[in-house]
């Protein structure tokens, strides 16, 4: 009886969706339960490479898969997204999908807004901002509303009418409101085929058998992150609950940290290697965004924001991710705290990072393949000494070490 949850660590994109996909063997149903098709989870199994926007990973091992109450849905996104899986032979049907009415609605409108509004930040411009927005000004459509179409072309066309005002705000096209509900109208049959009332029964039913899939990160959280360089979510483990719509006990809360930071978009990062460094990083590690193809920016290991995710999330347990990047590396360095002006900080200064300071200590590379290791033992010895140092800085016991984009490809330290 194991329920357990999977949250990211830095700015999103630490190898969430590799992890769930490996731990959905030992749970029988997977919870999406924030964010939207703003997430990108690339997924290698043998020869096969998946991406998921929206759904779990868990759909590749053919388990329940959830869409929770704070979710953002696009369900033309969410459309594609089961046909490009349906082509890879995954099957999305009533009977492993399952969508909580009370999750949000994202619209071409959203969308449209988004890719205007979100440029300073530098969001996906998957319409995720608009439709929480929407959702806190109580004039946002949820799922629930597809049962309804007088309703819901009634919401639409007002909501067009509104976004309309802001688009001619910034000199660009209006849209038309019959085009927006159209979207919504074709492919409302399919949605509403998934679609539950009772998500809360659902959970409590499969308590003690509950995987949770966190999408973004902890410093993206809208209001624990790097605020207004954020998503407009909430990434954290606070999340879960509304998600699930029910207190759920987690016995396993395993926070993915990646061996180095990454971010896309714009915001500040302390540890960022803006240089040749950073580049190799790109390079090796393939970290081009999964939604965008944007590339991301890459730098040093931060562990004094690990240290601030830990206590946020109450991370029990730390899945490090993609050390096999790092196996060229001369020397390799990790933050363990920031200076500000004078002073070294005592806390982690969430607001404040672009006057921050990172202070590193230098770790020793190994300068040797590790992607076939599959024991500590097999690691060569500075690798050891870096996962060491990890777990003796956070506190915290490190479960797993990936070496390789592959589900084999992962090292258990237990
Ligand atoms: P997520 O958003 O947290 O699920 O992470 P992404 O899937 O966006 O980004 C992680 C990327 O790294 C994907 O392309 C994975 O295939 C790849 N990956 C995952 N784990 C490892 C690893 O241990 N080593 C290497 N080299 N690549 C990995
Ligand atoms: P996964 O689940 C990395 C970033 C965007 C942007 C900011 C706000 O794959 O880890 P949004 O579209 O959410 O309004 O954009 O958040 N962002 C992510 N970065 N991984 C993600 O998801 C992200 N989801 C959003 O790049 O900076
Ligand atoms: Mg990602």
């Amino acid at each position: 009886m194991v329920n357990t949850i999977v949250i990211g660590m830095q700015w999103g994109d630490e190898s969430k969706g590799k992890l769930v996909d490996i731990l959905s063997g030992t749970h029988d149903v997977v919870v999406r339960y924030q964010g939207g098709g703003n997430a990108g989870h690339t997924v290698v199994v043998g020869d096969k490479k998946y991406a998921f926007r929206l759904i779990p990973s868990g759909i590749i091992s053919r388990k329940l898969c959830v869409i929770g109450n704070c979710v953002a849905v696009d369900p033309a996104g969410l459309i594609k997204e089961i046909d490009e899986l349906k082509e890879k032979g995954v099957e999305v049907d009533p009977g492993n999908f399952v969508i909580s009415n009370l999750a949000n609605l994202t619209t071409s409108y959203q969308r449209k807004l988004d890719s205007i509004i979100g440029a300073r930040v530098g969001t996906t411009g998957r319409g995720i901002g608009p439709t929480y927005s929407d959702k806190s000004a109580r004039s946002g459509l949820l799922v629930n509303d597809l049962f309804d179409v007088n309703k819901l072309e009634t919401q639409v066309r007002e909501n067009t009418r509104i976004a309309n005002h802001t688009l001619g705000f910034y000199n660009a096209e209006s849209l038309d409101a019959s085009d927006v509900l159209d979207e919504l109208l074709k492919t409302r049959e399919q949605i509403l085929s998934f679609v539950s009332k009772d998500i809360q029964g659902l959970i409590l039913r499969n308590n003690g058998k509950l995987l949770f899939e966190g999408a973004q990160g902890t410093l993206l959280d809208k209001d624990l992150g790097t605020y207004p360089f954020v998503t407009s979510s909430n990434t954290t483990i606070g999340a879960a609950y509304i998600g699930a719509g029910a207190r759920i006990d987690f016995h396993r809360t395993i926070g993915v940290l990646k061996a180095y930071t990454t971010r896309v978009g714009n915001g500040p990062f302390p540890t960022e290697q803006d240089n040749e460094i950073g580049d190799r990083l790109r390079e090796i590690g393939g970290e081009f965004g999964t939604v965008t193809n944007r590339p991301r920016r890459c730098g040093w290991l931060d562990l004094f924001a690990a240290d601030y995710a830990v206590r946020v999330n109450g991370i029990t347990e730390v899945s490090l991710a993609k050390l096999d990047v790092l196996d060229d590396e001369d020397e390799i360095k990790v933050c363990t705290g920031y200076s500000l002006g004078e002073k070294k900080l005592d806390y982690f200064p969430v607001l404040d990072l672009n006057k921050c300071i990172p202070l590193y200590e230098t770790l020793p590379g190994w300068k040797t393949d590790t992607s076939n290791c599959r024991k500590l033992q097999d690691m060569p010895n500075n690798a050891r000494k870096y996962v060491e140092r990890i777990k003796e800085y956070l506190g915290v016991p490190i479960t797993t070490v990936g070496v390789g984009k592959r589900r084999d490809q992962m090292i258990y330290c237990y």
